[in-house]
């Protein structure tokens, strides 16, 4: 069953939207298997990031991650398509794009400060929760409502 990284960064836990996040997720029946709050080392955040590297912004974007103003809350949800629909539950990349009721349309307006990161395919889901977590620290639970969400028929 498929997996994708969700992490609250800086701004988003400055602004006191971790509970918004955990909260929107939960609803839509998925399921949190990993929870971590961590100062990410700049060299985490440079593999994180790794594709953007030369970009005009990256060095201020590695520098926000992970200066240690505010943590980074990361988490691994599980379900049903749950890379794609975590993207849309995010919005679009810059808040001005996003569509109302994403969270980033909701609570954003700078692609600088986005608030929110989430896995834009399954390759990068395993890469990024093997970079943040590590598989010993995420943890599979019996969720007693998964028949109620997730079954098809
Ligand atoms: P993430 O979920 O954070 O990975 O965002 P994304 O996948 O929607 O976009 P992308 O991976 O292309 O960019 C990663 C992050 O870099 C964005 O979330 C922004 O925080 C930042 N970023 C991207 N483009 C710009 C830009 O033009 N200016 C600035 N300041 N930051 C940018
Ligand atoms: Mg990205």
């Amino acid at each position: 069953t498929e997996r994708t990284f969700i992490a609250v960064k800086p701004d988003g836990v400055q602004r006191g939207l971790v509970g918004e996040v955990i909260s929107r997720f939960e609803r839509r029946g998925y399921k949190l298997v990993g929870l971590k709050l961590l100062v990410p080392s700049k060299a985490l955040v440079e593999q994180h990031y790794g594709d953007l590297k030369g970009r005009p912004f990256f060095n201020g974007l590695v520098d926000y991650m992970s200066n240690g103003k505010a943590p980074v809350v990361g988490m691994v949800w599980q379900g049903k398509d749950v890379i794609r629909q975590g993207r849309k539950l995010l919005g679009a990349t810059n808040p001005l794009d996003s569509e109302p009721g994403t969270l980033r349309a909701d609570y954003c307006t700078a692609v600088g400060r986005n608030c929110f990161h989430g896995s834009d395919s399954h390759e990068a889901a395993t890469t990024e929760i093997s970079l943040w977590f590590g598989e010993k620290a995420v943890f599979d639970w019996k969720q007693a409502l998964e028949p109620w969400i997730a079954s098809d028929n």
